[in-house]
């Protein structure tokens, strides 16, 4: 069966995307910090899912999830991710440490969970790096965010000239109604943002039809009839 690795993956977009995985016979290890969240997921998607707990900021916990993929793996997902403190402030208040905290999740943790595991991508493997249109847009207050996903995108398409033999793909989920985003909106009614399941269809396609490396939108890869 093909394994995937899901950073993130007890809630929101990352939990979504692995049942849409162990839906199509996929074996999934999916992570989070919050131990009881991410075993109790795991639980619930079923036999072919394994909970590894931790930080991707945290090198042990990298190391812990090289050894939780001893057979290899065909889709690497980094998509646990930080929106820094909330509620949101413009850059000229936000605090260096802030800054700091949201390159560590969202940049430097990914490349370095991409370098401890290039070894186990299998032949046809594929890395998805979650961005977001922040990365291409210029949101008030979203400033730290917006340029760790660019630089992200940045990184993922050099990876691409690099290491052709990986295909290596960012994807804008789209606004959805999770955690972060209530985060985000803090007191806000949210309830009109689609369900992160709604995206899955998009991933999927990207998986089967493995165009490209490149940067794509979970909405323009399936049409809107057949999202959830
Ligand atoms: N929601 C949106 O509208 C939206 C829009 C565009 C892009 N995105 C992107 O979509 C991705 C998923 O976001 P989401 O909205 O699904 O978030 P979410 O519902 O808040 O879920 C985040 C997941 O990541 C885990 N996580 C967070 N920080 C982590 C860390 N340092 N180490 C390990 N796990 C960590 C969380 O578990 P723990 O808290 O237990 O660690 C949880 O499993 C992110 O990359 C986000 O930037 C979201």
């Amino acid at each position: 069966m093909p394994r995937a690795l899901i950073t993130g993956g007890s809630a929101g977009l990352g939990r979504a995307l692995a049942a849409g995985l162990v839906a199509r016979d996929w074996d999934v290890v999916i992570t989070g910090r919050d131990e009881g969240r991410v075993r109790a997921a795991a639980r619930e998607l079923g036999p072919s899912a394994v909970a590894v707990a931790g930080d991707v900021t945290d090198a042990w916990h990298r190391a812990a999830l090289l050894a939780a993929v001893p057979d290899g793996l065909d889709l690497l997902v980094n998509n646990a991710s930080t929106l820094g403190a909330t509620p949101l402030v413009p850059l000229t208040r936000l605090p260096e440490q802030v800054l700091r905290d949201v390159w560590e999740t969202n940049v430097v943790a990914p490349m370095a969970l991409i370098r401890a595991l290039r070894g186990s991508l299998l032949v046809g493997s594929a890395v998805v790096n979650v961005t977001s249109d922040a990365a291409v847009e210029h949101y008030e207050t979203w400033g730290a965010y917006a340029a760790s996903k660019a630089a992200l995108e940045h990184l993922t398409l050099t990876l691409a000239a690099e290491d052709p033999d990986v295909r290596w793909w960012t994807v804008d989920p789209g606004d959805m109604r999770t955690q972060m985003h209530q985060d985000a909106f803090p007191g806000e009614d949210i309830s009109d943002r689609p369900l992160p399941e709604s995206v899955v269809p998009g991933f999927l396609a990207l998986i089967d039809r493995r165009p490209p490396s490149g940067r794509y939108r979970a909405s323009d890869l399936v049409p809107a009839s057949a999202r959830a």
